[in-house]
């Protein structure tokens, strides 16, 4: 028995040891938000490369994009800074440029940077409880004086009149019942939702990368990541993190909050367990002297002998005697 209970706490050793470094694919998460602009600087720099001898206001695709970035659409589109707000762009691929753009610092010419992250969307923007309808696009703004430059830090810029329009092609329909809707992520990872118009245009007055989404909680979940034990899978929770539309303070406080159940669920399993152990000592134990004192009280009828320390059944003295049988009396 007491074997049995030190198996199975073998067993479920590697599922603790799981669990607690689920805190870890916790932690992971956090980088999310990194990887994208991470991912920002390396699509920046595939898009000015496809800026040679550029011509103003033509779009230009990034054709040379490194083979596991299968799928991502990259373009370039240089414009005068003071012609982009007088007159906008009507079409930048999804994207409806109105006039009244204006970017800070100011520059003389500036580069809009064009992404379709195509299968990469969920990879870089996870959005917990939410479906993609479309891939995720971005749109995103830099000094363009110097061609070469790479790691550069995104324009301020703003729509001071009419939004921005993008109008998604191929949106995939939302299921009965449910309301697509636009998301928007800002350049520190916070989202936040806007209605769909027209079926499939969303609005911005900033930039960022955009797509539309539709609640999730109502289609069947997707399959669990890892098996948790049950009594640490709600602290396991998604290894994605959620951009929230507070900011990172409430995602951290959440975090947080995840490690501290992480640990004390973790905690108090090995409580269980040595409790379990315990217990399993003090059967072993119980049982034991059970056995002693059955063996003791057949040790009765069986004339227990104690031979040094250990009782063991001995003979008595034999009740009848061998004897010569003189029976034949003459
Ligand atoms: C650039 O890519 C877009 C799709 O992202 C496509 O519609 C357009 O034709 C391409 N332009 C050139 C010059 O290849
Ligand atoms: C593609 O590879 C480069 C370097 O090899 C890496 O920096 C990048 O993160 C990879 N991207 C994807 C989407 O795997
Ligand atoms: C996802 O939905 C479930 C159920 O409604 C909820 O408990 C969970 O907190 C949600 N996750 C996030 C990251 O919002
Ligand atoms: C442009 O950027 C490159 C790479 O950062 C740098 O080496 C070069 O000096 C810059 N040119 C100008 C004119 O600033
Ligand atoms: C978004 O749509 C909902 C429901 O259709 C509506 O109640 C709400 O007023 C809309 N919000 C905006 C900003 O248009
Ligand atoms: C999100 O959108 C709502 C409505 O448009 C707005 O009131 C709120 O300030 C936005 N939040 C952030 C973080 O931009």
């Amino acid at each position: 028995m007491g074997l049995l209970l030190w198996l199975s706490l073998l067993i479920s050793l590697p599922h603790l040891l799981n669990s607690l470094s689920s805190t870890t694919t916790t932690v992971t998460a956090v980088a999310t938000t990194t990887q994208a602009k991470a991912l920002d600087a390396i699509l920046q720099h595939y898009a000015y490369m496809a800026l040679i001898t550029p011509i103003t206001g033509a779009i230009y695709n990034a054709t040379n994009l490194p083979s596991n970035f299968t799928g991502v659409k990259v373009a370039a589109l240089r414009l005068r800074s003071g012609s982009l707000r007088r007159r906008g762009f009507s079409m930048y691929n999804e994207f409806q440029i109105p006039k009244g753009i204006i970017e800070k610092p100011y520059v003389t010419r500036l580069v809009l940077v064009y992404h379709n992250l195509g299968d990469l969307s969920t990879r870089y923007y996870s959005l917990p409880n939410y479906t993609y309808l479309a891939p995720v696009l971005g749109l995103l703004a830099y000094d363009g004086s110097n061609l070469s430059a790479t790691n550069l830090p995104e324009l301020n810029v703003k729509a001071s009149a009419d939004p921005i329009n993008i109008k998604f092609q191929d949106v995939k329909s939302a299921p009965d019942g449910t309301v697509a809707k636009c998301v928007w992520f800002d350049l520190q990872g916070s989202s936040n939702f806007t209605n769909v118009t027209g079926g499939n245009t969303c609005s911005t007055t900033q930039q960022g990368h955009y797509s539309i989404v539709v609640e999730s909680t109502a289609l069947p979940p997707a399959p669990a990541p890892a098996p948790l034990p049950p009594a640490l899978a709600p602290s396991g929770g998604s290894p994605n993190l959620k951009p929230s539309g507070k900011g990172e303070s409430k995602s951290n406080k959440k975090k947080v909050w995840i490690i501290v159940g992480s640990v004390l669920g973790g905690l108090a399993l090995l409580a269980l367990l040595s409790l379990l152990v315990l217990w399993a000592h003090k059967y072993k134990q119980k049982k034991k002297i059970q056995q002693m004192e059955r063996a003791a009280d057949v040790g009765e009828a069986l004339h227990m002998a104690s031979i040094g320390d250990t009782r063991a059944p001995a003979a008595t003295v034999t009740r009848t005697q061998p004897t010569i049988e003189h029976e034949y009396t003459p």
